[in-house]
């Protein structure tokens, strides 16, 4: 049995179905199993409950977590929960990155343990992009910062194939593999694809930082954490950012592109 936490996110959706497809008993956590809009073929629970009885592994989700990590980890220890596959960060890489700090410090409350663990460490995730659909839906521009700053946009398919890899083998036991997607692309490039799956012209309009900064600040961010987030665009810009062999060396496919994931949630720009 594979329990799932943030089973209604981004990867954990994907992930739940990918076990499911290959035959695995899945336990699906949510705050809100009645709502949730799980497969019917997992079991649904609350992960108030810290149900992890009869589960060997565990996917965690650093969003379950902010509160702080220990009574969820000693509850599935003693449990008996044999595995922790962490879903963390590449900022991790970065120890003096102010986004590094709840990654790593998960990172190291799942070593402590003394569980079998792995810490997949991906970049910016193409579901980002999923912040423009208000503006996609109004109109041909997206306002942003620094339209020509560099990431490898994954897909959320890739990472939880991954951690399916993770979950169910022994291979990755011990490792902290970068996961990125198959194209360095700027935000200017990303609106552009955007438009070109839905059949039109979307362009990318630069928005000053200190602008972007305020809006992030307003809608709950704290202060630390946005500007950091600005400083990694500053540096990107016009730096390809590499891309890393690890999806398709672990799940045997070539990753996904980030036209294959606007094509794959192009309603949500309709
Ligand atoms: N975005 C990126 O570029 C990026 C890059 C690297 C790493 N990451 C990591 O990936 C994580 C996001 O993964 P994701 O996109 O799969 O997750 P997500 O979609 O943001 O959220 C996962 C689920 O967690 C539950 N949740 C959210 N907040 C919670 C809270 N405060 N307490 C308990 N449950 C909560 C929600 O489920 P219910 O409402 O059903 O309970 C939500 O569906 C980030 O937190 C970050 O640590 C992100």
């Amino acid at each position: 049995m594979f329990v799932i936490t943030g089973a209604t996110g981004n990867v954990g959706r994907p992930l739940v179905e990918a076990l499911l497809r290959d035959g695995h008993k899945v336990r699906a956590l949510t705050r809100s199993p009645a709502i949730a809009d799980l497969p019917a073929e997992a079991e649904v629970a609350n992960i108030a409950d810290l149900p992890f009885t009869g589960a060997t592994a565990l996917f965690l989700n650093p969003a379950v977590v902010w509160g702080g990590s220990d009574a969820l980890l000693a509850r599935a220890k003693a449990d008996g929960v044999r595995r922790i596959v962490t879903l963390s960060s590449s900022s991790a890489f970065y120890p003096d990155n102010p986004l590094a700090g709840h990654h790593l410090g998960l990172e190291r409350a799942v070593e402590a343990t003394g569980l079998e663990w792995t810490h997949l460490r991906p970049g910016a995730f193409a579901s980002n992009a999923q912040d423009w659909a208000d503006q996609i839906r109004a109109g041909d521009v997206v306002r942003g910062p620094y339209a020509r700053a560099h990431s490898t946009p994954i897909h959320e398919r890739d990472i939880a194939d991954v951690a399916a890899v993770a979950l169910t083998g022994d291979d990755l036991v011990g490792a902290r593999p970068l996961l990125t997607g198959p194209q360095s692309l700027t935000h200017a490039d990303q609106a552009r694809v955007i438009g070109e799956v839905l059949g039109r012209e979307v362009r990318y309009e630069e928005k000053a930082p200190a602008d972007v900064v305020a809006g992030m600040v307003e809608r709950g961010a704290p202060a630390p954490i946005a500007e950091a987030l600005l400083n990694l665009w500053a540096e990107a810009v016009d730096r390809p950012e590499q891309v890393s062999p690890e999806v398709e060396r672990i799940t045997g496919r070539p990753g996904l592109t980030f036209a294959e994931w606007a094509a794959d949630h192009a309603g949500d720009f309709r």
